[in-house]
């Protein structure tokens, strides 16, 4: 095993809650793993060495929420938003069409495209769901191409009814067969609760099958109005309500004493032009945050972490500080992970350099490809 040390670190991001900003720091990773960090003075030897030459490190991203697996485009949906109309769930059955027509190896090849450019923008770990087959055979074999990119699968048959399908059959379908077929190759499982995808009724049966099968809960709620998914999530223990831009106050109640970690894709409501989610009334109610790309065709087309991050420090009333720990430790507590979004001793070895001294820049230089180098389980890779 080889080790490596990065020296001459600029400011050092941890996401580690008991040092979580460290100037004058070095790294040592040894294999995979972190072995080491501390001051620059103390640091023992390597095999290897980095100069980062005064940049800033931070462990890799943890994008939580994605949907890679898909075929199609939806550029003119996206044109006609932004000429004014408004974004509706029905758009996703042109993508499901499309999925349903493609080989295994054309998602399979798109979907390592996303991953590719998700890992030059930083991020080491991803979540994948699936959601646009909405058959048994379609569902399976979207996270089977999954796998093959991450262990976080995320089992999305809840995502709508599919045309030519009466709800209550597919909500039998898919808390059934469908089930049945997924569960071997996901860990999670997700509904989008929203008015025109699954009420709450629809969305606790699905869930809690999912959970009877072993798989552990995440829930869409309050991307497009208030509605029950968030109380759900909470009630049913899941790790993640995701997007939370329309919500109660017994919604963020429910969220703070609840630990559910609350996941803002602000790249949705870029893409359908829609007021932002406001951190800012999480974050001061305790509430964990998790920032997450949503990267899919129809609301969200960007696999870009630092985009994310920029958007919510300007948007969504949250400091640099907060953005980059809600990209990377946040990220890991809506998985449920402890070895990943921490540079620490014993965690997983994913290190981004940046072409900046501090991670204030990924927000005070939008745009701006910052990410020099990424290392994944102390390999480089970018
Ligand atoms: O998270 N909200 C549901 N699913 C996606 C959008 C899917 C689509 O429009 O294709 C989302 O925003
Ligand atoms: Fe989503």
């Amino acid at each position: 095993m080889t080790s490596v040390l990065f020296d001459e670190i600029g400011v050092l991001y941890t996401g580690d809650p008991e040092a979580e900003e460290l100037a004058g720091a070095a790294v040592v990773i040894d294999g995979g793993t972190v072995a080491w960090v501390g001051p620059a003075s103390a640091a023992p030897e390597a095999d290897e060495r980095v100069d980062v030459e005064g940049g800033c490190v931070l462990p890799g991203f943890v994008d939580s929420h994605a949907h890679l697996v898909f075929a199609g485009d939806r550029t003119g949906e996206f044109a006609a938003r932004m000429s004014g109309r408004p974004y509706t769930p029905k758009g996703i059955h042109s993508t499901v069409e499309a999925t349903r027509a493609a080989a295994d190896s054309e998602l399979a090849a798109r979907t390592a495209a996303l991953v590719a450019e998700m890992l030059a923008q930083g991020t080491t770990t991803v979540e994948i769901k699936s959601g646009y087959g909405l058959t048994v055979e379609d569902e399976r074999r979207s996270l089977a191409v999954a796998s093959a990119f991450t262990e976080e699968t995320t089992f999305l048959g809840a995502h709508v009814v599919p045309r030519g399908v009466a709800p209550d059959d597919y909500v039998r379908l898919v808390a059934g067969p469908m089930l049945d077929a997924c569960a071997p190759h996901a860990k999670w499982i997700d509904v989008f609760c929203e008015r025109g995808a699954f009420d709450g009724e629809q969305t606790r049966h699905i869930l809690s099958a999912g959970m009877r099968a072993g798989l552990a809960a995440r829930v869409h709620a309050g991307q497009l109005g208030e509605g029950p998914g968030v109380a759900i999530a909470c009630e049913l223990g899941a790790a993640s309500a995701d997007h939370c831009t329309h919500l109660s106050d017994a919604d963020v109640e429910a969220l703070a004493s609840s630990g559910v970690v609350a996941t803002l894709l602000p790249g949705a409501e870029f893409s359908t032009r829609s007021p932002y989610p406001d951190a800012r009334r999480l974050i001061d109610a305790g509430v964990e945050v998790a920032l997450a790309t949503d990267c899919n065709p129809g609301s969200s087309f960007t696999s870009s972490m630092p985009f994310c991050i920029a958007l919510a420090v300007r948007e969504m009333g949250m400091t640099p500080l907060e953005a980059v720990r809600a990209a990377t430790y946040g990220g890991a507590r809506a998985l449920r992970r402890t070895d990943v979004g921490v540079v620490r001793p014993g965690a997983r070895a994913d290190l981004v350099l940046l072409d900046a001294p501090s991670y204030v820049h990924l927000a005070y230089r939008p745009g701006v490809p910052l990410v020099r180098q990424v290392w994944r389980e102390g390999r480089r890779v970018v």
